[in-house]
């Protein structure tokens, strides 16, 4: 799916100069987080004011309402009966580091969520379309993408990125998958996949998986419909869509079951785990935020207290993204 995007754009990187930078660096010298930045930029070349992936995306607002049951799963601030719904920032995103990428093509979409909290702190989630990953590792994703950027139109067969499917099926399976598209960023799931761990006011612990899932299910277009659609048909709809009703969406936690590892987003639980309803998200309104270029920075690890990272990604996640965020406003 990445590569379909990544094909396209291999011309991009290597006239970019970008490209040349991160190939020159002593790559060796560099914290994992940057190099990683760093591979995401050999692939796509750099875009001033644009996210290193998911550079094309909307925000939109809204509210989280818990359910009962959350509370039994963390002590979370957000997952306790709440006065009033709690306030939640979104961004939907489309896959890859190009921000005008036509929204026909480019899956795995994304879903960043940032609750306020009601001493008004924040917590994030950030969440893609595809439940798994191609990787179980955050140096493995380093090399998934380097093998991209090495692997162009004019590479000779096996190319290297033929070569690291061939030795990672999960890369494969992911490439592979279904190339879907919504009607809206609304009408389709959203997974964590990395997992956290949740403590209750008991002290009692669960490990779980986010899923974000449409209300009414998740809807998908047609090859005829999709061939009518323009490039930024799933950033227009979201806004006309939710000033004619709220847009739901549950959050549900899929809990970890015998042998599930936690520390391996390549491999997705059964569908037959256990599931707690967490809570809903209604999205009403869209922003004056600048789609383009925003200020937002989402982190997989900005958690409050009865949540926490269990899955060591997400400590590489975290160190990463705020790079991106600074290479954003570098050359502006
Ligand atoms: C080692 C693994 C990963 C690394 C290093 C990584 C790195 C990045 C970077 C650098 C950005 C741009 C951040 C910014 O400029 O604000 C980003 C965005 C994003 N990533 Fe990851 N990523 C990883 C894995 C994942 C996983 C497992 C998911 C989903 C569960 C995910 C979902 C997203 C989404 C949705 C965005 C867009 C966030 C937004 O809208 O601000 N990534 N990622």
């Amino acid at each position: 799916m990445w590569k379909s995007v990544a094909t396209v754009l291999f011309t991009l990187s290597l006239v970019n100069p970008t490209f040349a930078a991160a190939q020159e660096a002593p790559a060796n010298q560099k914290s994992l987080p940057e190099q990683i930045v760093d591979a995401f930029n050999a692939v796509y070349g750099a875009h001033p004011g644009a996210r290193a992936n998911h550079a094309k995306g909307v925000i939109v607002e809204g509210t989280f309402t818990p359910t009962v049951s959350a509370a039994s799963v963390s002590k979370a601030a957000h997952f306790q009966k709440q006065k009033k719904p709690v306030p939640v920032t979104i961004r939907f995103s489309d896959a890859g580091g190009i921000p005008t990428v036509p929204d026909t093509n480019a899956i795995p979409r994304g879903m960043a969520v940032k609750f306020t909290l009601p001493d008004g702190a924040k917590t994030d989630m950030v969440l893609l379309s595809y439940n798994g990953f191609p990787v179980a590792t955050a140096e493995e994703f380093r090399d998934f993408l380097l093998a991209i950027a090495a692997s162009g139109p004019d590479a000779p067969k096996p190319t290297a990125f033929d070569n690291f499917l061939g030795a990672h099926p999960a890369a494969k399976a992911f490439v592979e998958a279904p190339n879907l598209q919504p009607v809206s960023f609304a009408t389709q799931a959203y997974y964590g996949i990395n997992a956290f761990k949740f403590t209750n006011a008991a002290g009692a612990v669960t490990f779980g998986r986010y899923q974000v899932l449409p209300v009414g299910g998740p809807k998908f277009l047609s090859k005829e419909q999709l061939a009518k659609m323009g490039q930024d048909y799933l950033v227009d709809e979201i806004g006309k869509r939710v000033r004619r009703s709220p847009a739901k969406l549950k959050l549900v936690l899929q809990i970890a079951g015998p042998g599930d590892k936690i520390d391996d987003p390549s491999i997705a639980w059964p569908d037959t785990r256990k599931k707690v309803e967490l809570g809903t998200i209604a999205i009403t309104k869209t922003t004056t935020e600048s789609h383009t270029a925003d200020k937002l920075l989402f982190l997989p690890g900005t958690v409050t207290a009865g949540i926490e990272a269990a899955d060591p990604m997400i400590a590489i996640r975290s160190a990463a993204y705020p790079i991106s965020f600074a290479r954003r406003f570098k050359s502006q």
